[in-house]
Parts: structure tokens; sequence; C-alpha cells
């Protein structure tokens, strides 16, 4: 329906779910703010389809008058910057295409209806933007037709999107092409490769974050000396460092460096200036108790890492769940009696989330 009339004509419309992806390698810093281009190649996890995810349903007909996208049911503004690059980029590759069917050539003079809904809370800094862009742009890559690689379009739309359009272990290279044409995302394993790793996901505050990551990321880069030197000496080599504990699923050096790469990127944050917090006490508890955990055991058996907020993302094998979800409840009882605690036990790496 559009302006209350009935379409008379078909539409076409497909639905896609992506996941979150959580760096263990931080991406923080641009070197081209109009192509989002990092100044360090990153590394991720996907999460499994059916946890931390969005949906988006996208439509096109040639009823519709103008392009239109709801976020969770609101309607928003179609006119953002970003948003209209990854429906140029899309528009753009299907009108390249050679041999065009008839349906995406039928498409291309249509409008588009957008409509996405995400099961987490939108901007807390568990990755809604990475998920929301990347479902967007596979979304609209099904409905236009375009087969192969579409990472460097939600790459535009925000950075980490590239990564959630693979599943299991990804990386974001860093490209050299001046038009940022390989800057994209490549699956360095699938999920299967390693099925006992385990997410955990606590909850330290579900609102909306102070800074986004996009002006965060902009001061830092304009701020900071540390961020510089990490993107040139400390990246480079610990991306190798990770692919390789990934591939030999060496879950010690993988965990030291995902704690360790935490750690630098919110040193990053306190070297802007003026200085960008995120973690909050919660977060600080957290990180002392899987350094207590891991003393106690003689070695890394859990790692945390925080995005653009407090919230943390524990890594951990498998067997290891039951114990650690015991301590956070333990130490973090306030709301232990609540019904939030979701454990899910397919696909991988799975999920539990604990509110604090
Ligand atoms: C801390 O991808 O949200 O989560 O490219 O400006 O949209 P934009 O930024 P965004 O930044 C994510 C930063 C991070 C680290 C990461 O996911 O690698």
């Amino acid at each position: 329906m559009e302006n209350g009339r009935a379409s008379t004509k078909p539409i076409s419309q497909v639905t896609c779910t992506a996941p979150v992806n959580i760096a263990v390698i931080k991406y923080w810093g641009k070197r081209d703010e109009q192509l989002v281009l990092p100044i360090n190649p990153s590394l991720s996890v996907t999460l499994s389809q059916d946890q931390l995810c969005t949906r988006t349903t996208v439509a096109a007909s040639v009823d519709f008058k103008r392009d239109r996208i709801w976020l969770n049911g609101q309607e928003q503004s179609i006119d953002t910057p970003r948003l209209q690059k990854c429906l140029g980029e899309i528009r753009r590759l299907a009108r390249k295409r050679k041999h065009e069917e008839e349906r995406s050539g039928d498409l291309l003079g249509c409008c588009v209806h957008i409509c996405s809904e995400n099961n987490f809370p939108t901007a807390a800094g568990l990755a809604s933007s990475a998920a929301g862009y990347a479902c967007l742009v596979q979304s609209l890559a099904r409905l236009f037709g375009i087969d192969g690689d579409v990472s460097h379009i939600a790459r535009q739309g925000s950075g980490s999107a590239c990564r959630s359009m693979y599943g299991g272990f990804v990386e974001w290279t860093m490209g050299r092409a001046e038009d940022g044409s390989d800057s994209v995302a490549k699956q360095v394993a699938p999920a299967e490769h390693w099925p006992e790793l385990r997410v955990l996901v606590v909850v330290v505050n579900a609102g909306k974050k102070a800074v986004g990551s996009t002006e965060g990321m902009q001061t830092t880069v304009r701020t900071s000396a540390l961020v510089a030197y990490r993107a040139e000496h400390v990246v480079p080599s610990r991306q190798d460092d990770m692919k390789r504990a990934v591939l030999d699923r060496d879950f010690q050096a993988f965990g030291e460096i995902t704690m360790r790469d935490s750690n630098q990127f919110h040193a990053t944050c306190l070297d802007t200036y003026p200085p960008i917090f995120y973690l909050n006490e919660t977060s600080k508890q957290i990180i002392h108790l899987v350094h207590r955990y891991n003393r106690h055991h003689g070695k890394v058996k859990a790692a945390y890492t925080f995005d653009a907020g407090p919230n943390a993302v524990l890594y951990l094998l498998q067997d290891d769940v039951p114990e650690v979800l015991a301590l956070l409840k333990h130490f973090f009882p306030a709301n232990a009696n609540n019904d939030s605690e979701r454990t899910f036990v397919r696909g991988l790496p799975d999920v539990c989330r604990k509110d604090v």
C-alpha cells in the first residue's frame, strides 16, 4: 500500500537476517571517511543467526513513490549519507551487470521499502549497526539479483558491517586500492572450525552509548598519538598472530590477544583528547574477575572484550560456561533472579546472555 491505495502491481520482496560480529582485533579509526577505509585490519567472530541479529525485509514495487525505511517499527529518514551510499552502490552495481535478468532490470526503476528489526538493544555497543547494514546490503543485493561479494558496500554503511557478511571468523583487510575496492571482508575459518567456542554477552547497560563509534574514532584519530602507533606497529603482527590462533584453535593465544587488543583499544580512547570512557565500574570489575579466574586456573580460560560501550563479551570454551556463569551470578547478584539470561545450544559460537 502507498497512500492508502491497494497495489495492483506485483511486489518483489526479500527477507534476510544478519548476526552481529564481535571483534577480537578492533577497528578504530578511518583513513578515508567517505569510503570508510580503516587505519588497521581487524578480525571478528560472527555470532550464529538465531542470536543477536537483525532481520530485514526489502520490497520493490512500481507503486512505491519513494524509498522509505522503518527501524524497529519506526519510520526513519532515508536521506542519511550512509543509507544513500548503500542504496546508490547497489543500484549502480545492478545496472552495471552485463547480462541483466528481466527481473532485476524491471526492479531498477522501482523505489524500495525497507523494514528492519533488531532482537537486541540498538546502539548500546552491541554492534547493531554492523548487523543492520550487513543485513540491508545483503537483502538489497538479493533483491536486485547481485551475486558475489558485496562487503565493500556494507563497509560504506558501517565499517564493522562488512565482517557480518560472513559467518565464523572473519577478517577485514585494509586494502590498497584508492577506490577501496580491495578493503573487504574475508572468512578466515567457518564457524564449524571451532565448535567448542562460546560467547557470553554480559549486558551491563542496555542504554544508548554516549559517544557513537563514528564520532569517537574521528576524535581519536585526530588527537591520539597512541592510535597511530597501534595501527602501524601493533595490529599488523597481532592480526597474523590472531589468525594463527584461530586456525590452530589455540584458546590461550586467542584469549590473551583478545584481551590485550580490547585493552589497547580502550587505552586509545583514554589517550583521545578529551578522553572517551566506554568502560564503567562494572566493566572494570568484570575485567578483574576474568583475570582472577584465569590466574586461579593458571591459564586463560575466559577472555573479555569491550566495544564502544560498557557491555562485556566473554569468549570461553563450552565446558567452562556453567562455572563462569555461576561466578557472574555470585559476584553480580543484583539481577541473579531475573529471567533475561538466555542460553542457546545451537549454532556457533553459542551465546549466553547474562544481565548484570
Ligand atoms: C569498537 O563500524 O560502528 O565496535 O564505521 O563509523 O560505522 P563506523 O564504525 P563502527 O565501529 C565499530 C568499532 C568497534 C570495533 C570493531 O567492531 O571492530
